[in-house]
């Protein structure tokens, strides 16, 4: 393949993430890992699935990041998950030190990257990537918007019996509690859900969208939603990759956008070959506004935390 993307953490979200890559033929992989001998071992059993599968996307599985040298995307979702006992500032400092030093080590073999970050809390991971890469604004980005929009897709596509192809859905701000859905920007097959659900039925969804993620781990209890995760990775991946300039949600540094300052949170952006080549600025009601500044402050507090 012409084009090759590093995907950083081998565990759930990377390896379907690398997975995935590879079953579209979008790119060569290379799956590293500070676990030595699970990103060989998940390489090689993709690579052994290859020929049932159809693709020729070559899969490299390591802990040397001399092979990511040279990536046109690098998708980092290392980190840790949160222990017992510890603290949510525990783990901000154990993964903002993961962070920086797997992003350091990114930038030294592809210093013209994209980065696409996937690890929690996603927005003040993404602060932590910026600083670490030096990298321009338009080259650094988080994964948070495309799941949360999806997951909101799947609710009202459930509600509505429809087809998903025919939703689209918008979520704007963090990557947690404090997201904010915006159902008068969703619409099925163009017609708003305002129109389609009731004010209570509509509440009920972006509720269970905002819980999203912890719905899914109170059900698996072991770790959190990496399919749908690994899947919105993705399509970012592809959407730089093949310059095709997608409208996405994604967690983008704003110097201004919306009125706020200095800070990753989610907007929507057009994705091509440059990484992000425009911000995306839609009118917000005063209650909209309101719920956005909500998440700006929620993310300000992590930003202190990382000070610290
Ligand atoms: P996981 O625990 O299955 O995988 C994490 C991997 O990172 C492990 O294999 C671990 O060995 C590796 N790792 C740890 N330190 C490393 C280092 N210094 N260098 C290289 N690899 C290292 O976790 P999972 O489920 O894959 O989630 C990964 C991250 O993505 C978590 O922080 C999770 O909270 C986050 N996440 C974010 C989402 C979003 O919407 N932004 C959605 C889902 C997960
Ligand atoms: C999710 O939303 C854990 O951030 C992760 O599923």
């Amino acid at each position: 393949m012409d084009k090759k993307v590093t995907v950083i953490g081998a565990g759930n979200v990377g390896a379907t993430a690398a997975q995935r890559l590879a079953e579209k033929e979008l790119c060569d992989v290379v799956l590293i890992d500070i676990v030595e001998g699970i990103p060989q071992g998940k390489a090689l059993d993709l690579t052994e699935a290859a020929p049932i599968e159809k693709h020729d996307s070559h899969l490299t599985g390591t802990s040397d990041y001399e092979a990511s040298a040279g990536s046109d995307i690098v998708i980092i979702t290392a980190g840790m998950p949160r222990k017992p006992g510890m603290s949510r500032d525990d783990l901000i400092s154990t993964n903002a030190k993961i962070i920086t030093n797997v992003t350091r080590q990114v930038v030294k073999m592809s210093p013209d990257t994209i980065l696409i970050m996937v690890s929690n809390p996603l927005d003040a991971m993404c602060h932590v990537a910026y600083e670490a890469s030096g990298f321009p604004k338009n080259r650094v980005l988080g994964m948070a918007g495309v799941l949360d929009s999806a997951r909101f897709r799947a609710f009202i596509s459930m509600e509505l019996n429809v087809s998903v192809e025919n939703i689209h859905a918008f979520v704007l701000g963090g990557h947690g509690d404090t997201m904010v859905p915006l159902p008068r920007y969703s619409t099925v097959a163009g017609i708003p859900i305002t129109e389609l659900m009731t004010p209570d039925r509509i509440n009920a969804l972006v509720q269970r969208t905002a819980a999203g993620g912890a719905e899914i781990v109170s059900l698996l209890r072991t770790g959190s939603a990496y399919y749908a995760p690994a899947s919105a990775a993705v399509e970012m991946a592809e959407s730089i990759l093949k310059d095709k300039k997608k409208i996405l949600p994604c967690a983008a540094y704003l110097e201004g956008e919306y009125g706020i300052n200095d800070l990753f949170i989610g907007v929507p952006v057009k994705l091509g070959a440059g990484g992000i080549e425009e911000i995306i600025q839609i009118d917000l009601t005063d209650e909209e506004k309101t719920a956005l500044q909500k998440s700006v402050k929620s993310i300000e507090e992590l930003k202190e935390i990382l000070k610290k």
